[in-house]
């Protein structure tokens, strides 16, 4: 595929779905001189299209056979629709007008599992289809976002040079490269999210333990998020989280963030992460208990209740309120490292198991940019994967470990004061206790295989024999 300017020639790909994100990334790729064509069932988002995509090489259709006629051939279509059934809809209403040899790129956060499905239903028709991971929300769609495409090889290379172009660049370097086969995409982008939960509700942890254990308003929380944005915790996620405490809200002259209610919502892909880091028997507790908070966040009738039925008196905490910050900012990194340990070991975890041939250098390159998980300590994973292709998990790199360790006793320290204060911090205790489980050489878990082969005689393996082993507890030798 090359770059066109001949609109009337057929354009070099299409894009169905002009909701915030298909509109998004088709300017994009036609700012970066490529032919589109957009379609959307909704005249209203084509014709938003209209002005922008007269200044380009850009044009919108609200009925397929007209938008599938606007294509070049083959055809390259890409969908940026809700995950689910729309996608399975749009893409039935494509093949009717589609040939054998055309190309559908699903960029939503589809389920990997439709993926395979989907991929397999197209193949059998001769249809190609790819599965590709968007990060970076709107403004990412629009000037870059990290690309994370899975599928066959061949397909990928007819799209390259627009995924090239149209992704974040670092170093020079496009935030895009070829994953893997099936759905290996769809996984990435999926952990992805699982990290993006853990690290949110990471932040939210010391925000809560900043606000309500240190008392610090508004611009204080600024200035310190700002702050840890210029060191070693420098990173999209705490850039933003700094700017959110300057806007003020025009309804209340108040600040907004202190207008939000406190009830996250999501749309599944966390959870799907942590169903499966289960199913592979991967620990992500990290990333399970961001889900989990978020769940219980939502209960906020029951939580009121709760919060009078269950008060209890607040305890002084005495701390030195400077070093306090510093050791809150080095348990955030801590924390943040031990995440995406844990999502990195997932993503290594599925690839054995789906024969996805993953790199993950190369998923911690195309994360360095674009996304919403970037951040400067990424050129340390990527280091850290390249030169050890095996690494079972980020916190036995050498560096990375050593990094870890120095911070892990102001984790501790933090995990003490938010226990002591009531402040929860699931999300830093679960980092702290992944850690201290990764790193201890003997675990009670012989006393679960005794407990286990007790009730229930599932037998048990011993230290000093091979083999099954099966004993009745309650009678002694
Ligand atoms: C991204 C985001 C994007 C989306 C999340 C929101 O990488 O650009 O992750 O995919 O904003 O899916 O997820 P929740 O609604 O589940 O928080």
């Amino acid at each position: 595929m090359t770059n066109n300017n001949q609109s009337q020639a057929g354009s070099d790909i299409g894009m169905v779905g002009l909701g915030v994100m298909g509109r998004n990334f088709l300017l994009n790729m036609a700012d970066h001189g490529f032919s589109v064509a957009g379609f959307d069932k909704d005249p209203a988002k084509v014709e938003a299209l209209g002005h922008e995509a007269e200044q380009r090489n850009a044009r919108g259709a609200n009925d397929v056979v007209a938008f599938v006629d606007m294509l070049r051939r083959p055809r390259a279509v890409m969908l940026l629709v809700p995950a689910g059934p729309p996608v399975d809809s749009v893409i039935s209403d494509l093949l009717a007008h589609l040939e054998p040899g055309d190309l559908i790129i699903d960029a939503g956060n589809s389920h990997f599992t439709d993926t395979d499905v989907r991929a397999r239903n197209l193949a059998a028709k001769g249809v190609n289809f790819l599965g590709v991971g968007v990060s970076g929300g709107e403004e990412g769609a629009r000037r870059g976002p990290s690309i994370m495409p899975g599928g066959p090889k061949e397909a990928y290379e007819r799209i390259r040079p627009v995924f090239e172009a149209s992704a974040a660049q670092v170093g020079g370097e496009p935030c895009v490269t070829y994953l893997g086969p099936g759905s290996c995409g769809h996984y990435v982008k999926m952990v992805h999210n699982g990290i993006e939960y853990a690290l949110m509700e990471l932040i939210a942890e010391t925000y809560d333990l900043m606000k309500r254990g240190l008392g610090l308003d508004d611009d204080q929380l600024h200035d310190v998020y700002a702050g840890w944005n210029r060191g070693e915790l420098e990173g999209y996620l705490v850039e933003i989280t700094s700017n959110i405490f300057c806007k003020n809200d025009p309804k209340t002259g108040r600040r907004l963030i202190d207008e939000v209610r406190d009830a996250a919502r999501q749309l599944g892909t966390g959870m799907w992460t942590s169903q499966s880091a289960m199913e592979l028997q991967v620990a992500t507790p990290t990333i399970d208990v961001a889900v989990a908070m978020r769940n219980l966040s939502a209960l906020e009738g029951e939580r009121a209740a709760a919060s009078a039925a269950l008060a209890r008196k607040t305890v002084p905490y005495p701390v030195d309120r400077g070093a306090f910050l510093g050791q809150i900012g080095r348990a955030l990194f801590a924390g943040s490292v031990i995440a995406y340990a844990q999502g990195l070991a997932v993503i290594k975890a599925a690839s054995a198991k789906y024969a996805y041939g993953l790199d993950l250098s190369a998923v911690a390159k195309i994360w360095r940019g674009g996304c919403i998980i970037r951040a400067a300590v990424l050129e340390d994973f990527r280091a850290a994967y390249q030169s050890q292709p095996g690494l079972a998990n980020l916190l036995l790199d050498p560096g990375l470990g050593r990094k870890v360790m120095d911070h892990q006793e102001d984790l501790r320290t933090v995990v003490s004061a938010a226990a002591a204060l009531g402040v929860p911090a699931p999300g830093l205790m679960t980092a702290l206790g992944y850690l201290d489980g990764y790193r201890s050489s003997m675990l009670p878990a012989n006393l679960i295989q005794a407990q286990r082969d007790y009730f229930g005689s599932h037998t048990y393996e011993r230290i000093d024999a091979q083999g099954s082993f099966h004993t009745q507890w309650e009678e002694n030798a």
